[in-house]
C-alpha cells in the first residue's frame, strides 16, 4: 500500500477512542487522521483532539442530513465512527460504501439499533443477565448497527458488573483491537 489514506473520525463524546486511534495511525506510514467531527460543540473529544493537533468541527443535523456536507470531507478515503451517536444519511453511506466503520460496545446483532448509546447498551446488557458482552467492528449501512461484520471480541459479565465496571471492560477490548482492525481493513481494501 503506497497510497496515503486520510481518516475522519466522527465522536459524539468523551473522544477516548478517537485518541487512542490517532495517536496508533501517527506512527503509521500511509495512514493518518486528518480530522474528528462531533454532532457536539462541547464534547470532550475537542479537547483531546486540541492536544493531538488535529483539526476538529461541530455540525449541525441539518448540516449532516444535507449532502454539502461531503464538501467538508473531501481527501478523505475513510470515515471512522467512535462513539457517535447519530445515524448516517443514505447519501454519506452511498458516498462511502464500505468505507464507514463503526464500532458497537455490545455483540451485535444483540443490543444495538436506536438509542443504543455507550451506558444505555451497558445498562441492557446487565439488566437482561448476560454472561458476555464485547464489542463489534461493522461496516455501515443505511441502518442502525446491522452492516457487515468485520470483528468482534468479547468478555464476561459478571454478576457485580456495574454499566461502569462493564464500560471499563469494553473500552478495554476497544483500545486493543479497534485501530489495528482498522488498519488491517484498509490494508486489505487498498
Ligand atoms: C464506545 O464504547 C463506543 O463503542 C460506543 O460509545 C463509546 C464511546 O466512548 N459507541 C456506541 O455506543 C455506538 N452505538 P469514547 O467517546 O470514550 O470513545
Amino acid at each position: 500500500m503506497d497510497k496515503k489514506i486520510n481518516l475522519a473520525i466522527f465522536a459524539s463524546g468523551s473522544g477516548s477512542n478517537a485518541e487512542n486511534i490517532a495517536k496508533y495511525f501517527a506512527k503509521h506510514p500511509n495512514i493518518q487522521v486528518n480530522e474528528i467531527l462531533s454532532n457536539k460543540l462541547d464534547a470532550f473529544v475537542h479537547e483531546r483532539a486540541k492536544k493531538l493537533a488535529i483539526p476538529s468541527f461541530t455540525f449541525s443535523k441539518e448540516e449532516f442530513r444535507d449532502s454539502s456536507f461531503l464538501k467538508r470531507l473531501e481527501g478523505i478515503d475513510y470515515i471512522i465512527l467512535a462513539g457517535f451517536l447519530w445515524l448516517i444519511p443514505d447519501y454519506l453511506v452511498r458516498a462511502f460504501s464500505n468505507r464507514i466503520i463503526n464500532i458497537h460496545p455490545a455483540l451485535l446483532p444483540k443490543f444495538g439499533g436506536k438509542g443504543m448509546y455507550g451506558s444505555q447498551v451497558h445498562k441492557a446488557v446487565i439488566e437482561s443477565y448476560e454472561a458476555e458482552s464485547g464489542i463489534t467492528i461493522h461496516l455501515v449501512n443505511e441502518e442502525y448497527d446491522k452492516g457487515e461484520v468485520l470483528f468482534q471480541a468479547k468478555c464476561k459479565v459478571e454478576p457485580k458488573d456495574t454499566p461502569d465496571s462493564l464500560a471499563q471492560k469494553i473500552h478495554a477490548l476497544e483500545y486493543e483491537h479497534f485501530p489495528r482492525v482498522i488498519g488491517e481493513y484498509i490494508k486489505a481494501h487498498n
